[in-house]
């Protein structure tokens, strides 16, 4: 019996080579004209910000820039752009970036149009209504954020990362240009890409996985896996970074679906605790807690090596499982990631207050095809030390 299931994501999903510059007519599809663009200061300053002004300029389209956005964003930078755009009467929102300035962009729209405080915003459905008009442009090809209803920020009075997740931070559009992410340099290629294959892993061993979110989970897998080494030591490379943004858009609707598992949940209290950027943070905690759950998802392994690109005619389905960690491990190495949670500063004393913290992250353990206990929490932390 198939178990009933929906699938959602962006309502709209625009992919192709310049396509940015259909940008100014889905703002004004949307009912647009004074659009609250939410961008990485870094971004703007490096060459971006003058293509975005060029190409909203040539259309008549006067925007209101909000560039404070910093990777590992802390929950009052949405709360300030929420100030500018309701001072400056935006009816509009542009996130432009990475997974930081999207969900930035995401939170702004629903907290300008529904004016509460960001925090009572944090959790599940707490959103009370509709945000602005939003349309997403990633320029990284890693965190889905552009499909997703969800937007991650740090508290720093708690030292945790909570989420916003809601229907309504759902962009209306999604507008992937694989130009857009080739300048992108080879270590955050490589640490947003990882993040991509964990999303994909992820969701498609949830326990929530669905006929639909296990079929753009695996072929994510398969297209991370066969252009993220090209992205990384090639970033010119126009059809790697290509697959890779199509990659990185499955995996995210496969998150958005099927919802991540256990890597997200022990990787949350790392970015919150020891400031370790997301996609570096998940790719640390990935291969333990693939190896924990293999035995409780042989099948789904043993497909997911195959996807990777290794061997597997003729082996066991249990020997088949166990490449998919020697694919990720090779992965990784070829990305110049170096693993080990104890090269980021981290002790063994800390671990069990990761573990605590940990648990704390129910949604995504629940997801997990296997049950994590704390003294599992605990285990992983050393596994990945
Ligand atoms: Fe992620």
């Amino acid at each position: 019996m198939i178990k009933p299931f929906s699938f959602t994501g962006a309502k709209k999903i625009v992919f192709g080579r310049g396509s940015f510059s259909t940008l100014p007519a889905y703002i004004r599809e949307l009912g647009g004209r004074k659009p609250l663009v939410v961008m990485d200061g870094n971004l703007y300053a490096c060459g971006c910000g003058e293509d975005v002004a060029k190409v909203l300029g040539d259309a008549g389209i006067g925007f209101v820039l909000f560039d404070k956005v910093r990777p590992e964003p802390e929950l009052e930078l949405a709360e300030e752009g929420t100030k500018v755009a309701l001072a400056e009467k935006c009816d509009s929102v542009v996130g432009i970036g990475g997974g930081s300035a999207l969900d930035c962009a995401k939170a702004v729209s629903v907290l300008a149009a529904n004016k509460g405080k960001a925090a009572d915003y944090l959790g599940l459905d707490k959103v009370p209504g509709p945000g602005l008009p939003k349309v997403m442009v990633p320029t990284t090809a890693g965190t889905g954020s552009e499909v997703t209803f969800t937007a991650v920020f740090v508290r720093k009075d708690l030292q945790k990362k909570e989420g916003m997740n809601s229907p309504y931070l759902y962009p209306e559009v999604a507008l992937l240009d694989p130009m857009l992410t080739l300048s992108l340099p080879p270590e955050p290629t490589a640490t947003t890409g990882l993040d991509a294959l964990c999303h994909a892993v992820e969701s498609y061993t949830s326990v929530n996985a669905s006929p639909v979110s296990v079929m753009v989970s695996l072929q994510a897998i398969r297209l991370i896996a066969e252009n993220l080494r090209v992205c990384v030591h090639n970033g010119l490379d126009v059809e790697a970074r290509e697959a890779m943004l199509l990659g990185s858009l499955y995996a995210g609707l496969g998150l958005a679906n099927a919802g991540v598992t256990a890597v997200h949940s022990l990787s949350y209290p790392l970015g919150g605790r020891f400031g370790i950027p997301h996609g570096l943070a998940n790719t640390l905690m990935l291969l333990p807690v693939m190896e924990f759950n293999l035995p409780a998802a042989l099948g789904k392994f043993s497909l997911i090596a195959e996807a990777m690109g290794e061997s597997v005619a003729g082996l066991s389905v249990r020997d088949a499982a166990y490449l998919a960690l020697e694919a990720v491990e090779s992965l990784v190495e070829d990305c110049g990631i170096e693993l080990g949670l104890e090269a980021r500063g981290i002790t063994e004393e800390d671990i069990p207050g990761l573990a605590d913290a940990a648990l704390t992250v129910v949604r995504p353990l629940e997801n997990n095809p296997r049950r994590v206990t704390w003294e599992d929490a605990v285990e992983l932390y050393k596994r990945a030390f």
